[in-house]
């Protein structure tokens, strides 16, 4: 903060982050809440850290909102976890517009009711002329899954063997398109992937932080930008300053 109370703006901003939002559950049971209370507190934080985001100049933010995995949660859960996102692209629709904010969907959307099918395609459609932010929302999305559809793909798209090369894989991807992301923060200390972006994580950066996601705002995706500024990205080569230290 400087002394006219202005914050400076964060600098070597990731082009792309992508975030586990987790812990919904966690924040809940410590309050003696339902764990849908939780979801719902966590679909409210989406809305500061979209906000945060464009403000901030991310160009993309891919949030993991339901994985292949969690239709293994009890019913009531699965069932009102449909619910929220639902209302939320209802409600927000209009707001995601106002922001500029382009919305895009990665998974399979066949599995999901008639109705949620629906509204999904139609925020997308309506969206799709937005130019500030891309917001890839990753509901029921699987790394696996994804690589696996992609590889049909291709298979019966007559993709030639020689054709099958790492930009051909991405091309057909659920986030084809979208830059691999930069920064990739998972709230609640788990310290795993659990099957998120499994191809497109190659090279990205790590923050976890302990916070729930229901609590994690607008300054602490600041302090994550801020550790990101200062992360040496070598992709598996010498740091330039240590090159030039061996070669004098
Ligand atoms: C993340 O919070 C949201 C989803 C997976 C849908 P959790 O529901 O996993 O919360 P915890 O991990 O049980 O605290
Ligand atoms: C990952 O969180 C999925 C989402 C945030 C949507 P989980 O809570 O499902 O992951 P695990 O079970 O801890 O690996
Ligand atoms: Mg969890």
């Amino acid at each position: 903060m400087s002394i006219t109370g202005q914050t400076t703006p964060p600098r070597n901003i990731p082009q792309h982050v992508a975030i586990i939002m987790d812990g919904n559950g966690r924040w809940a049971k410590k309050r003696g809440l339902p764990r849908l209370a939780g979801h719902k507190a966590g679909t409210e934080n989406l809305r500061r850290i979209i906000k945060a985001c464009a403000d901030f100049g991310v160009k993309y933010l891919t949030i993991y909102a339901f994985s292949t995995e969690n239709w293994g949660r009890p019913r009531d859960e699965v069932d009102g976890l449909m619910r929220i996102v639902e209302d939320v692209i209802e409600r927000e629709l209009i707001e995601l517009n106002e922001q500029d904010v382009q919305l895009r969907h990665l998974g399979k959307l066949d599995q999901l009711s008639p109705n949620l099918q629906r509204k999904v395609l139609y925020a997308v459609e309506k969206t799709r002329n937005n130019k500030r932010l891309v917001l890839n929302i990753a509901f029921n999305y699987g790394g696996r899954d994804e690589i696996v559809h992609a590889f049909r793909q291709m298979l019966l798209d007559g993709v030639k063997e020689d054709e099958v090369t790492p930009e051909m894989v991405s091309r057909y991807l659920y986030t084809a398109g979208t830059p691999d992301p930069d920064l990739i923060i998972r709230t609640s200390g788990e310290l795993r992937i659990s099957n998120f972006l499994i191809w497109q994580a190659a090279y990205s950066e790590w923050y976890v932080t302990p916070t729930y996601w229901p609590d994690f705002g607008r300054e602490e995706l600041r302090k994550a930008l801020d550790e990101y500024a200062n992360r040496d990205r070598r992709y598996g080569k010498v740091a330039a300053s240590e090159y030039e230290e061996t070669h004098v």
